[in-house]
């Protein structure tokens, strides 16, 4: 699949997020090896922290789905009702990437941070997660 498309993805799924205290939408599209795509959104929470960022919903919905074998992940966010800064991208939190650690290559796992689909910068999990503590460590 064409990153192009997979930022498509992201940012229809962006229109679900709930978002009604930071009002900062973030939408995920989370490519399986196998060719499929779960989408998540952020799911925030008047209690703050049960809020859910939109990359671990999309993980959580594949995994708990039977996938466990993930090859991108596409994230579009910003400001509800404005435009997205072609400069600016959402980058995912330090619990996502660690979340993502559990279930990818950091080698060869992509992050697609964009902000529209012209612009956006592919990243592997390794460069955003460097020296990371992984399932290996625990399972030899
Ligand atoms: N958020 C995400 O969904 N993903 C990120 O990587 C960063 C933050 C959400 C959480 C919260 O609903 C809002 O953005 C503001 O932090």
């Amino acid at each position: 699949m064409e990153k192009a498309e997979l930022v498509k993805e992201a940012f229809q799924a962006r229109e679900m997020a709930y978002a009604p205290y930071s009002h900062y939408k973030v939408g995920a599209a989370l490519l399986t090896k196998g060719g499929k795509v779960y989408r998540g959104c952020n799911i925030e929470n008047a209690s703050y922290t049960p809020t859910n960022c939109a990359e671990r919903t999309a993980f959580f919905k594949a995994v708990s789905e039977g996938e466990r074998e993930f090859e991108a992940i596409a994230i579009v966010g910003f400001m509800d009702g404005e435009k997205p800064d072609p400069e600016v991208y959402a980058s995912p939190c330090g619990v996502c990437r660690q979340v993502m650690r559990e279930f990818t290559d950091p080698k060869s796992f992509e992050i697609i941070v964009a902000s529209d689909e012209e612009h956006y910068k592919t990243y592997t999990l390794e460069q955003m997660l460097p020296e990371s503590f992984g399932p290996e460590n625990l399972l030899g």
